[in-house]
């Protein structure tokens, strides 16, 4: 029977032997899966994982900071490296879905590999992949393709040859959760919710400014923020604000105003494959609701994503 503590086991001493005194590079994204693979790899060969952390500008309000924070709290060994400039400016003017995910893409694994040839004779690559990641990674090539190129898997350019390891490429979502546990991860970390890649930039719908992801980021905290207040952050299996560039009509005293939407979006899933909406109390909706309103700028509407998954997504983009 599997069970968390003999996979860490396991796991710790197959790494050791396969790359004995190498050196490898990983990309922290703050999520689970990354975190998870490098504590197993750090375990395994300590400061020979070289770990990079990106600040794409795409993610929620304080996390770099925080994250960067807990990763160096737990002794790995980590480089942040702010490349928020470089990923708006890619950005601009950019309103394609598929186009907006392919140019942060390309600028992540620029800033990475720059970072990574700063790793003398550094030999692997190491991914947070999990099994429902290859899998979807499969299905992307196939000939129904183009449905969204995630770009956290199989991303670095040729001619980087580094050889790839992947510690966690068998497991699904709640089997990494448990094996984070077992190595002491706190639920800082192991119960956050699942955050795309491209992070705010496929929540905010067209093009992507720093006005708008500043606001997106002022929403999206008041947003998780209640959910947490309210004890329902760890029933929602994925939550977020959208911002949605539509204008209508508000007052303000004697004024109209024409302000942008946010959009709520709360599911329950398993796997992200399906997802239902989940029915957030209207107290609570009622809650944030004002609280965006009054004190987000630029905001004068907000409203609660119904739509579950197939036929809708769970991401708007
Ligand atoms: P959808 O919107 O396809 O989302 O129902 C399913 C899950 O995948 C995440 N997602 C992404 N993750 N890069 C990622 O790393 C992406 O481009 C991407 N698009 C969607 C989404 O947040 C949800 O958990």
């Amino acid at each position: 029977e599997w069970t968390p503590d003999a996979f860490v086991e396991t796991t710790i001493a197959a790494l050791q032997e396969k790359l004995g005194d190498d050196k490898v590079v990983l990309a922290l994204s703050g999520g689970v899966d990354s975190s998870v693979a490098a504590i197993l790899l750090h375990k395994a060969i300590g400061k020979n994982l070289h770990c990079i952390f990106v600040d794409n500008g795409l993610l929620r309000k304080d996390e770099y900071e925080a994250v960067l924070e807990q990763y160096k709290h737990l002794g790995l060994n980590i480089k942040g490296v702010n490349a928020k400039d470089r990923f708006l400016s890619q950005l601009a003017g950019l309103k394609d879905p598929e186009l907006k995910r392919k140019a942060i893409g390309r600028v992540f694994i620029e800033v990475f590999d720059d970072e990574a040839h700063e790793v003398q004779d550094v030999k692997w690559l190491a991914q947070g992949t999990i099994y429902p990641d290859v899998i979807e990674s499969v299905s992307v090539k196939g000939p129904s393709a183009t449905i969204k190129s995630h770009h956290n898997v199989g991303g670095l350019p040729d001619f980087m040859k580094l050889k790839v390891v992947e510690p966690l490429n068998t497991l699904f979502k709640d089997e990494v959760r448990r094996v984070g546990r077992s190595l002491g991860l706190e639920d800082f970390i192991i119960g956050r919710h699942p955050f795309p890649g491209p992070g705010l930039a496929i929540r905010i719908l067209g093009d992507v400014t720093a006005e708008k992801v500043a606001i997106l980021q002022e929403a999206d905290a008041i947003y998780i923020n209640n959910l947490k207040e309210a004890g329902l952050y760890d029933q929602v299996w994925q939550a977020g604000a959208i911002f949605l560039p539509v204008q209508s009509v508000g007052v303000m005293g004697d004024e109209r105003t024409y302000e942008n939407v946010i959009c709520l979006r709360a599911v329950e899933s398993v796997d992200g494959m399906t997802a239902d909406w989940c029915h957030l109390p209207y107290n609570v909706l009622a809650k944030i609701s004002n609280e965006i309103i009054n004190k987000v700028k630029g905001i004068n509407r907000v409203v609660y994503d119904i739509s579950s998954k197939p036929p809708a997504t769970i991401e708007w983009e």
